[in-house]
């Protein structure tokens, strides 16, 4: 497995793998089960595997966890080994941003609604980061997890407005046994905390079955919501049942169609931020 920490580095190796299908799993590192399920799609589908971990102050807002973001760096080589990637990039920050860096890629309408209310300034960072690493591996696909739904819908529509050759696939959320969706923040949370943690996809779960039932949007956003505030572990940051493609909240009176719906939610549980979704 090659490791390139410079972007010349990076380049060198891809233009002597100029004719092949590269595919490409840009991550934070502390990989888990996720991550690595990405880069099993990618090695049946393409030539050659490239990772990235680069951890991008630039999406955190100065009060998240950009300091304390769990950095495994040495575990997660051995896993991407064991995986057979064939290519891993490890640039460092002022390898990516210069000091003199003052351009933004920034989308104006899906990034303003749920995760963007919560956290302002995250998708301008993830966009920007996003295109620049795409301008320097130029995968021919690139895998994103289904966990992070409005993420990948937002680079699916990053990728269309700004005409990269990329095609952007979205692979299944992979989850504990207790169904608590794998996330490299899970690490702060105690295995007790891991377990209880799950009702958040309990409760997206009784959310797709109530609105398969045929119950209304409002009616299901109270149960829904009623479950979530009545664990004194959290803190319910967002409730939301919204037009799959438009991510439009939809309204209290609909009932399920045959378009796409997505249930999502965000909580604390005990100060760790989560977030989870079913795609109906
Ligand atoms: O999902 C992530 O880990 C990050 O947002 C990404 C896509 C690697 C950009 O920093």
């Amino acid at each position: 497995m090659k490791i390139c920490k410079t972007i010349s580095e990076f380049k060198n190796w891809r233009n002597s793998n100029i004719h092949e299908n590269i595919g490409y799993i840009p991550t934070m590192g502390a990989l888990h089960k996720g991550h690595l399920s990405l880069v099993t799609y990618s090695k049946l589908h393409c030539d050659k595997t490239v990772v990235s971990i680069f951890v991008n102050e630039l999406q955190f807002s100065p009060d998240e966890d950009f300091e304390k973001y769990p950095r495994t760096l040495e575990q997660d080589l051995k896993k991407l080994e064991n995986h057979k990637v064939d290519v891993v990039f490890i640039p460092t920050t002022s390898e990516i941003y210069k000091s003199d860096f003052s351009i933004l890629i920034n989308e104006l309408d899906l990034s303003q609604k749920l995760e963007g209310v919560s956290r302002p300034g995250f998708f301008s960072g993830v966009t920007t980061v996003v295109s620049k690493l795409f301008n320097i591996i130029e995968p021919s696909y690139a895998f994103f997890g289904e966990k992070d739904i409005q993420q990948l819908i937002i680079i699916k529509k990053l990728v269309l407005d700004l005409n990269f050759n990329i095609q952007v696939v979205g692979c299944e959320t992979i989850r504990e046994a207790s169904g608590l969706a794998m996330s490299s923040r899970n690490q702060y949370l105690s295995d007790q905390d891991k377990k209880d943690a799950s009702i958040l996809y309990e409760t997206l779960q009784l959310g797709q079955n109530l609105l398969k039932k045929n119950e209304t949007v409002g009616e299901t956003k109270l149960q829904l919501k009623s479950k979530l505030q009545n664990n004194k572990k959290i803190k319910l940051d967002y409730l939301s049942i919204a037009n799959g493609t438009t991510l439009e909240e939809l309204r209290d009176n609909v009932k399920l169609k045959n378009e796409q719906v997505i249930i999502s939610a965000a909580i604390f549980f005990n100060d760790v931020r989560l977030i989870d979704n079913i795609i109906i």
